[in-house]
Order: structure tokens, then C-alpha cells, then sequence
């Protein structure tokens, strides 16, 4: 165990999914102190775990552990930070989103080692996968546990991989519009999601089996000449489709760069 003890300051959605997935069993961590904010979900997860205490204030989650998970908003992130004391050295992890590196060292006055990271929901069952930076072997190995840690050499990197996270609802959106137009055709209810939901799983998963093939050609696998998937790729292309996508793509990336705070 290279983490005995790890402490969450912001005991909120992420922080609940990471402590999950931390001490599902085997447990990866001795010890997890979490903030008492927010009440609910820090008894629950004391409740949980025997391995969970919850410290009596953010201060006493930084005296127990020799890891510091930042993990509340980014809007009272400087306010909550302002007035705690880290050791010098202390390993911290932010996963406050778009707060550079620079911005979060000036809050906590102190030289840490920080390192930030871009956890996802999928962490409570140990399947997310998650951007590191910078590369960092202890933090890569707790998120190795709660699925896959990719780490990033540069800013730019893991910035690309930030924009890439944003993601997850077009993703969701394009399997609900198309059940919710298999429905509104007339197919059965509920048949739609039935139908879509274990397609795209499909399709994930060949792209997962498929390491060293380009998702290109993959595409055009699937791709029959003159066939019905050519047809729906070209009418997406054509119809703005492809350019939508990098367009929002690159503004969210601009979003991620540009962000102070
Ligand atoms: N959710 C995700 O999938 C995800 C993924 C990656 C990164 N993040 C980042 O992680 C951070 C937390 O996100 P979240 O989704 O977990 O938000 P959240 O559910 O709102 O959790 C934030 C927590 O901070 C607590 N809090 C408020 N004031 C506090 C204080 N002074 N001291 C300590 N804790 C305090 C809140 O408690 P109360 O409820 O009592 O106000 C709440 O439990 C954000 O910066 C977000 O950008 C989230």
C-alpha cells in the first residue's frame, strides 16, 4: 500500500464515487478522513466504511493524511483554502476543475506537491479512466485501482484530455435522441433504449478489442459501400455534423485554457 492515509476536503459526488472505489474490497488505502460538509453523504460513507472517519473540520482532514484530495467547487475553492495550514511537502491531490496549477499553489500558500487529476463517476466501481498531472507514481497507482490512470507530460496534454471529458453528455444526448426518434416512429416504449444502449456497448468495446486498428478505419468497417451506415455517416458530414462536434470540441478546450480560476 504505497497511500496509508488519504483525507477529502469537499465530501461531495466525487469525493463519495472516489472513497467508493477506494475501499471497495480489497481496499487500497488504511485510512480515509473526509470533511464533515456535506453532513449526509460523509455519515453515509462513515457508515460504510470502517476504514471512514470524519474529521471535525477541513484542518483536521490535512493533519490525518499523508495524501489531501481537494475536491469542492471551484467558485469557494480560494475561501476554503485560504485558511488551512499544509505541511511543506504534504502530497495533494486537486480535482477542482479548471483551476491551474499556479492559481491552487498561490491559494494554499504553502510548497506541496501537487498534483491534479480528472476523476469520473465511473471511479466507485474501479472502471474510470483518469487524466494525472503531472505524472506522478503514487496518485497513478490509486487511480490504477479505480480503473486506468492515464498521465500527462504536459498541460496541453492534460487540458486536451479535460476538453475530452466534457464528452460524456453529447454522448448520452446521441443515444437519447436517437431512441427518443425510435420511439416517436413508433417502436415499442422503453424498446428504443433497449436497443441503442447495448449497441453502443457493442461498439465501444470493439473499439477497446480493437487497440492498434484506427477508429477510422473501424468506422468504415462498419461502413458497407453504398451500404446504410456510409449513408448516415455522409448525411452527418454533410449536414454539419462532424464540424459541430470539433467546433465545440475547440471551444470547450479554449474554456480549459483560458481558465484562472
Ligand atoms: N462530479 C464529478 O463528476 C467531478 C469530476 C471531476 C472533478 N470534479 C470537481 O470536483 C469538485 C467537487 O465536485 P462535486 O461534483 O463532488 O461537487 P459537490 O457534490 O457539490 O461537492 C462539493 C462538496 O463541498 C462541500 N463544501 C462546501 N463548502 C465547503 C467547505 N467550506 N469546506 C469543505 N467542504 C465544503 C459541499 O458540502 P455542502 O453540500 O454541505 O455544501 C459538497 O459536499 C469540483 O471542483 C468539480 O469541478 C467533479
Amino acid at each position: 500500500m504505497q497511500t496509508e492515509k488519504i483525507g477529502f476536503i469537499g465530501t461531495g459526488a466525487i469525493s463519495d464515487a472516489m472513497v467508493r472505489g477506494l475501499l471497495a474490497e480489497p481496499a487500497a488505502v488504511a485510512r480515509v478522513t473526509i470533511s464533515p460538509r456535506n453532513a449526509e453523504i460523509a455519515q453515509r460513507l462513515a457508515a460504510d466504511f470502517a476504514e471512514v472517519s470524519v474529521a471535525a473540520d477541513n484542518q483536521g482532514v490535512i493533519d490525518a493524511s499523508d495524501v489531501v484530495v481537494l475536491a469542492v467547487r471551484p467558485q469557494i475553492a480560494k475561501e476554503v483554502l485560504g485558511g488551512l495550514t499544509f505541511r511543506k511537502g504534504q502530497s495533494v491531490l486537486s480535482v477542482i476543475a479548471a483551476t491551474d496549477r499556479k492559481t491552487l499553489l498561490e491559494w494554499i500558500g504553502t510548497d506541496v506537491h501537487l498534483v491534479q487529476a480528472i476523476p469520473l463517476p465511473f471511479v466507485a466501481d474501479r472502471e474510470g479512466v483518469t487524466a494525472v498531472f503531472p505524472p506522478d507514481s503514487r496518485i497513478a497507482a490509486l487511480f490504477s485501482v479505480m480503473g486506468t490512470a492515464v498521465e500527462c507530460e504536459t498541460k496541453e496534454e492534460y487540458d486536451l484530455l479535460a476538453a475530452a471529458s466534457s464528452l460524456m453528455s453529447t454522448a448520452l444526448g446521441i443515444m437519447d435522441i436517437s431512441a427518443a426518434w425510435l420511439e416517436e416512429r413508433g417502436l415499442t416504449k422503453g424498446k428504443g433504449r433497449a436497443y441503442i444502449a447495448p449497441l453502443f456497448a457493442n461498439l465501444t468495446q470493439t473499439a477497446l478489442r480493437s487497440k492498434t486498428v484506427p477508429l477510422e478505419e473501424l468506422s468504415s468497417e462498419f461502413a458497407t459501400k453504398g451500404g446504410l451506415n456510409e449513408q448516415v455517416l455522409s448525411d452527418f458530414e454533410k449536414n454539419g455534423g462532424r464540424d459541430a462536434l470539433i467546433l465545440a470540441l475547440d471551444r470547450v478546450l479554449a474554456r480549459i485554457q483560458g481558465a484562472k480560476a
